[in-house]
């Protein structure tokens, strides 16, 4: 080996013994390695024929060069790793995550309607316009339609607009009654603003047997109220129309965020419910001919089903000021964590 190249390797072996740090190795790599380095001066130093008769020769030193410098990086990685492993230090927990907001208030949800016999229930999402709408006494020319902002599938499909597609489908399955079902899922509209997502949670509850009248509907409301929300909040029917249900009410709650006067503490309008007052959603006496669709004879049974929106509910509770219902759905864990 030429004389020059070996006093060099001599020079990086002294250099990298002394070199303790990778940013100390690192400067001992470009002194040795780098394009103006040690060993690549030669290189251009020589001549042409220099070059022919030596250039295996210095490539081999670089390769060893390079070797050497790596050993000596792994060692000091080593060494670092040894002197920072502290066996006392207690280990790193790994992110325990929580049920969402909304899993924890439909468990809390069918607790409640399972703890006074509702048989809790999941009906398909997507589902057929009969079980969606022209069974629940929606034809397909009505307006009533105009009201459901439904996505559609295909013209016969759709993502359902509400859990009342449950209705029909429980009726079904238990050909007699009694029937007493609490229906929870995902249900689709094309709507999105502080209080309205496209994709949302209702829980649709049904009894159906002989003699339900609406004092049941009542009853069974004020019991979710008091479970639910706690003695401080209001309730308000009013009269409404549904296809599907006659009579048929619209069920409101005094606003949990403004304290049902429409105004915050500092003056502003309610941005959650503007009038002191949320709309919870419908309810109603079964309509004989959906009773009919379900296979049921209206002479002999009766019921009641409401139809409430789980993320309508969650916020309205007193102790939850989301401000805009579509912080549930950010994957912001600053908003989640605190749930
Ligand atoms: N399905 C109705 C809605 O989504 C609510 C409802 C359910 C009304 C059951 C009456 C009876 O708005």
């Amino acid at each position: 080996m030429n004389q020059e190249i070996k006093e060099i390797l001599a020079l990086l072996d002294q250099d990298l013994n002394q070199s303790t740090t990778l940013e100390k190795l690192r400067q001992v790599e470009l002194t040795y390695l780098g394009k103006k380095g040690k060993l690549n001066q030669i290189f251009d130093k020589q001549t042409k024929e220099e070059k022919a008769k030596q250039g295996r020769v210095l490539n081999q030193a670089i390769q060893e060069a390079a070797q050497k410098i790596k050993d000596k990086s792994n060692s000091i990685i080593d060494q670092e790793a040894n002197q920072k492993f502290d066996v006392t230090i207690p280990g790193i927990l790994p992110p325990i995550g929580h049920l969402h907001l909304v899993t924890q208030a439909i468990k809390e949800i069918s607790d409640i309607f399972e703890k006074i016999g509702f048989i809790r229930r999941r009906y398909p999402e997507i589902d057929t316009d009969w079980y969606a709408a022209e069974g629940l006494n929606i034809p397909k020319d009505h307006p009533a339609r105009d009201d459901q902002e439904t996505f559609y599938v295909s013209d016969n499909v759709v993502l359902t607009p509400h859990t009342s597609n449950g209705q029909l489908r429980e009726m079904e399955l238990v050909k007699k009654p009694p029937i007493k079902m609490i229906n929870i899922g995902k249900t689709y509209r094309r709507q999105i603003d502080a209080s309205h997502v496209p994709m949302f949670h209702q829980f649709e509850g049904l009894i159906i047997d002989k003699g339900i009248n609406v004092t049941h509907l009542i009853g069974i409301t004020n019991y979710f109220f008091q479970n639910y929300f706690g003695p401080d909040r209001k309730a308000r029917l009013r009269p409404h129309h549904f296809q599907f249900t006659e009579p048929s009410f619209e069920i409101d709650i005094s606003c949990g965020m403004c304290a049902g006067t429409g105004v915050l503490e500092n003056g502003e309008k309610c941005r959650l419910c503007k009038s002191g007052w949320l709309e919870l959603g419908g309810a109603g006496m079964v309509h004989p001919n959906v009773l009919k669709n379900g296979g049921l004879d209206p002479k002999k049974y009766s019921g009641f089903a409401f139809g409430w929106g789980v993320e309508r509910v969650l916020t309205m509770k007193s102790n939850l000021n989301l401000g805009d219902l579509r912080n549930l759905y950010s994957t912001d864990l600053r908003i989640l964590n605190q749930f």
